[in-house]
């Protein structure tokens, strides 16, 4: 626990205080109940427009933990894990994902008005975010909305599939995140990582080059008792932020 942080009793706060990125762990079985638990808790953060553009790989078969593991250059986190989340930004589940949001809407009785303005919305959307063939489509994209910016305050819509990826990665961070806390809240910690054979993890997975990006590995499990943590260091508070 970082002792310079009063989190007033508080659990979700006690939880992001003593959360670690833990390098070795002891061999522990996670429940059904616990990884269902953590990965709906990944699930519950908000991502742009409601998209939840990603994909959690929740590996805990011992020969798959393995071959992930070996992906992740064999880090120690990695090799003595319970399970392995793979954390993937996927562009390819849009399309499905506002026909799903719209089924729901229209099971729960929306009113025909704003599911159509949702589907119109979500429309407009892969419209616009979407670079077509090429590219060709972003850079039309691109030139449109930078003669408009000079005239009005406007955002600028990903142009570049990398635009687009980069775009669902914040939220699959966000899920991570959730996932992170989530899982020290019931006593398991976890370690995430970028240290990865992307190319290789990739083809593992059978993930697509053009729709899919991993965004980090997360390894879970409860920390070895013989693991002694580094102390924990944080830049001081000025160069990190800035009150206006
Ligand atoms: C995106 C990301 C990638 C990381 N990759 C690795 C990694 O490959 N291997 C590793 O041991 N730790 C990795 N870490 C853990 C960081 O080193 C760790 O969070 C940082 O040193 C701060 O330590 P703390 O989380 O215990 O406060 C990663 C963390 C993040 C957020």
């Amino acid at each position: 626990m970082n002792t310079k942080t009063d989190t007033l009793g508080d659990p979700i706060l006690s939880a992001i205080f003593q959360r670690r990125a833990i390098k070795a762990f002891e061999p522990v079985q996670i429940p059904v109940l616990t990884r269902d638990l953590l990965l709906q808790s990944a699930r519950q953060a908000p991502s742009s427009f409601n998209t939840q553009p990603y994909r959690l790989y929740w590996v805990e078969s011992p020969a798959q933990r393995d071959a992930v593991a070996k992906l992740c250059l064999s880090q120690n986190p990695a090799q003595t894990a319970s399970a392995l989340v793979v954390a993937v930004a996927d562009l390819g589940s849009l399309r499905r994902t506002a026909e799903m949001q719209s089924a729901w809407m229209r099971q729960s009785g929306f009113p025909a008005s704003k599911i159509r303005e949702y589907e119109r919305t979500a429309r407009i959307g892969r419209i616009i975010f979407m670079p077509g063939p090429l590219n060709l489509f972003g850079r039309l994209k691109e030139a449109l909305f930078r003669t408009l910016h000079i005239l009005m305050t406007i955002g600028m819509p990903p142009i570049t599939r990398q635009d687009m990826l980069k775009w669902a990665s914040k939220s699959t961070a966000l899920a991570c995140q959730n996932l992170m806390i989530a899982a020290e809240a019931v006593g398991l910690n976890t370690c995430p990582m970028e240290g990865f054979d992307g190319q290789r993890l990739a083809r593992y997975l059978g993930l697509s080059q053009k729709c899919h990006e991993i965004v980090m590995v997360i390894a879970i499990g409860k920390k070895s008792p013989s693991y002694m943590a580094q102390p924990q260091w944080r830049r001081p508070i000025e160069a990190t932020v800035t009150v206006l």
